[in-house]
């Protein structure tokens, strides 16, 4: 990839279903729109910064850690090093501030690495750095909430799928001192009208009752969603059991948030950087992203 697409990286829209409210009217689509030209022109001024900071050797040894104690989960062997020409084709994707209604109430229990739970479907390693659009600086302390469809394109915890009270495939992580987050879940399946993606929340206003294992957001999430490489899916797709998933399948061109994206801005990248961990999809795959957050910004019109 080269440095400008790098630098002048994505961004992600927002969630579309289950609740989530897509900005609809022209005033919060103009809003959205103008939010991400903003962070996409910020992330250009300060790219300097994340050239010359490089992946470091600490950061490239937390992926492979991450990576080493999937593979012990499974009970394959270790040895997996994260090489510097991976971590150099980061996708940037930059999250927007969501009109929605807070607090938020997210459960505790849910803060785990491992999302799996026991979800058929391709291991996902999820690997991002979070960063702030002003600085191109980690932020630290960012919880992140991810969810996604499972193999057949089912959500948990939704009413009108028979799910509420389920969790597999939801999560929480919080970044550390270098803007880490690191989840496993599973690659998603697909449902009608909406290519394969991932939801992706950000709070970074938040506090935790450690009686109650509650979590109490702030009323400004930073939302998006993330997407796979078309003929990554082409792979992952023709193995069981996504290949039982019997939905309407969209390709990411025919897809309404990955082409409102391209509207927002010239150059973009919300698709995640894949490696494999083994010698197969099936044996997992590494997903690697920075998210950029602008943490000052507010929400748009509804
Ligand atoms: C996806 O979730 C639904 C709802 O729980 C379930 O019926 C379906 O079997 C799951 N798909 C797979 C491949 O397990
Ligand atoms: C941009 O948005 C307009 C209006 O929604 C749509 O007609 C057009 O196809 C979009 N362009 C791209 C590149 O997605």
């Amino acid at each position: 990839m080269q440095l400008s697409a790098l630098l002048v990286a994505g961004l992600c829209a927002v969630p579309s279903v289950l609740g989530h409210g897509e900005p609809n009217t022209a005033a919060a689509i103009a809003h959205r729109d103008a939010h991400i030209k903003r962070s996409v022109q910020s992330l250009g001024s300060c790219a300097n910064k994340l050239v010359g900071r490089g992946v470091s050797i600490e950061r490239q040894a937390k992926t492979s850690a991450f990576v080493n104690r999937y593979l012990a989960r499974r009970g394959l062997e270790g040895g997996f090093e994260a090489a510097p020409s991976l971590a150099k084709k980061q996708s940037t994707c930059v999250l927007s501030p969501e009109q929605e209604e807070g607090p938020f109430y997210l459960d505790g229990e849910l803060i785990r690495e491992d999302i799996t739970e026991d979800e058929a479907g391709v291991d996902l390693l999820l690997d991002v750095t979070v960063i702030d659009v002003n600085t191109c600086e980690p932020l630290s302390g960012v919880m992140l909430d991810f969810w996604s469809c499972n193999s057949t394109g089912t959500y948990s915890g939704y009413a009108q799928e028979q799910t509420t009270g389920l969790t597999w495939l939801r999560g929480l992580q919080v970044s550390d001192d270098d803007g880490v987050v690191q989840v496993t879940t599973k690659f998603p399946g697909w449902y009608g009208g909406r290519a394969q993606h991932i939801h992706i929340k950000a709070h970074v206003d938040y506090t935790i009752d450690d009686e109650t294992e509650t979590i109490t957001g702030g009323t400004v999430p930073h939302t998006g969603q993330i997407f796979f490489d078309q003929d990554l899916l082409t792979t992952v797709n023709a193995v069981a059991p996504y290949t039982s998933d019997t939905n309407p399948f969209t390709l990411n061109a025919d897809d309404r948030v990955v082409t409102q994206q391209a509207n927002s801005t010239d150059g973009y990248d919300a698709f995640v950087d894949i490696t494999l961990t083994g010698t197969d999809v099936t044996d997992g795959l590494l997903g690697r992203l920075t998210i950029a957050i602008d943490s000052s910004a507010t929400p748009g019109p509804a």
